[in-house]
């Protein structure tokens, strides 16, 4: 078993990534988040606390873990701050937490400029976060961004700041929205600078000195989901990053050739926050039921989850192009009561059976799932430790996850809690 792991949303995101990271983290030494920034909402649960984190990674409960924000991420300072005062104030005060010197810095003209484009698309609108993270990322790619390390050279974030704000101020004022002015942005990130100044540094150079020690177990902890990858995704309906394990070498700053195991994160339906096609999505009463006993209303807006079937088309896409060994199958407990259960196998597109997702939102958008349905079960599981004394329903469901997905589930999750966690691949242990 390797002991560097990573844990991949492989739906529309919100599959209870922050969980498992959490799970893992109990024994991880280091926790690396690799892109994305404060959109990705993770929720972890233990001793009937519950946190939830937006940039933070999801190892900091443990004050023995090194949590990383690596290079790959948006980083908005702002919201790091307030994040950490948030963890304080429930509790948590003895943690360790470092952020890239190579991060792109989400700026406050960001979210204006997500919220300015959002509006003007009309009535087909992307649904972002509004967090400002497809401008930040915009503007790292156009080389006009910021970056967390130039707040540790006052000189520099100067002259950067002044290159950066000629340039947005000018697209602010065009689409008739306030301007910034530079003084007061220079002295507020001063302010930040001296609170998170120390926590800055090379994070790739850190976390490369715990890859070669043999003994340290390394998580790297992805955000959103493979279908909002901005490459892989159903795009336009996409985030701006990809949060694929294949970005982890980039966004943390590693060799390839480090990563060999990747858990991907699937709830035992679907659901997705945002617009954007979504074939297995359901408008009937088990929606309904499905969102209520899974609480689906997104962690960072609050929005109302769309909710749909198992999508095994999804599932094998993006364990092929993640590369997933394991599936971590998540809020299993919810499906718990409903008389029949249906899994997704194939689309039909335009009267032809297929096997993979099509490029374009039209093409999807005409594609038609082709179930196959299962007896459901009634048991409450919610308390269930151990594969074996799953309802007998319940167990077929996983193996024919496992049969229509290609890949084995090593993880069954029947709980927000910590504990309430199945592990069936008894390597996944040894993490
Ligand atoms: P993430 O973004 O992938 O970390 O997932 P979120 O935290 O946004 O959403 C997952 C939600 O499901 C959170 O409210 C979790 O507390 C909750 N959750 C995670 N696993 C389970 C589970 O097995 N059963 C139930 N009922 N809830 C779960
Ligand atoms: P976690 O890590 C679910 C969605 C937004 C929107 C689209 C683009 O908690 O799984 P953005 O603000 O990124 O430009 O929005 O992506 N989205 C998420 N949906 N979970 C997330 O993160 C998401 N992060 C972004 O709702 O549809
Ligand atoms: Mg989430």
């Amino acid at each position: 078993m390797s002991q560097r792991l990573v844990v991949v949303g492989s739906q529309w995101g919100d599959e209870g990534k922050g969980k498992i990271t959490d799970y893992f983290a109990c024994r991880a030494d280091m926790v690396v988040r690799y892109q994305g920034g404060n959109n990705a909402g993770h929720t972890v649960m233990f001793d009937g606390h519950k946190y939830s984190l937006q940039s933070i990674p999801s190892g900091i409960f443990n004050p023995a873990t090194v949590n990383v924000m690596g290079n790959g991420m948006v980083v908005n300072p702002v919201s790091v701050i307030a994040e950490l005062q948030k963890l304080h104030d429930q509790g948590l005060t003895d943690y360790q937490l470092f952020i890239s010197d190579r991060a792109a810095m989400v700026m406050p003209w960001h979210s204006d400029l997500d919220g300015a484009y959002e509006n003007m698309k009309g009535g087909k609108q992307i649904g972002t976060t509004k967090k400002g993270i497809g401008p930040a990322y915009c503007d790292k790619y156009s080389r006009i961004g910021l970056r967390m390390g130039d707040l540790l050279d006052p000189e520099y974030f100067a002259e950067r700041l002044r290159a950066a704000m000629d340039v947005k101020n000018m697209e602010l004022r065009m689409l008739g929205l306030e301007t910034y002015d530079f003084d007061k942005v220079y002295d507020t990130y001063m302010e930040i600078a001296s609170v998170l100044g120390s926590r800055i540094c090379d994070t790739s150079a850190l976390i490369n000195e715990y890859l070669v020690m043999p003994d340290k177990k390394i998580l790297f902890e992805g955000a959103q989901g493979m279908m909002l990858c901005i490459d892989h995704g159903t795009y336009p309906f996409v985030t701006s990053s990809s949060p694929s394990a294949a970005s982890v070498p980039v966004g943390a700053g590693i060799s390839p050739k480090w990563i060999d195991n990747v858990v991907g994160v699937a709830k035992a339906y679907c659901t997705r926050v945002g617009e954007g096609p979504f074939p297995t999505e359901l408008h009937d009463h088990i929606a309904e039921e499905i969102r209520e006993r899974g609480h689906e209303y997104g962690t960072v807006t609050g929005r109302p989850r769309r909710v749909g079937w198992f999508d095994a088309v999804v599932a094998r896409y993006t364990s092929r192009l993640a590369g997933i060994d394991n599936w971590a199958l998540m809020l299993f407990d919810v499906l718990s009561g409903l008389d029949k259960v249906k899994i997704c196998t194939n689309y039909e597109l335009d009267g032809k059976i297929i096997d993979n997702p099509p490029a374009t939102i039209a093409m999807l958008a005409r594609c038609k799932p082709v179930y196959i349905e299962l007896e459901g079960w009634k048991e409450d599981i919610s308390d269930v430790k151990d594969f074996n004394d799953l309802p007998e329903a319940a167990k077929a469901y996983v193996r024919k996850v496992e049969e229509v997905t290609g890949v084995k589930v090593g993880i069954i999750s029947v709980g927000p809690d910590r504990k309430q966690t199945i592990i069936i691949d008894e390597k996944l242990r040894e993490f």
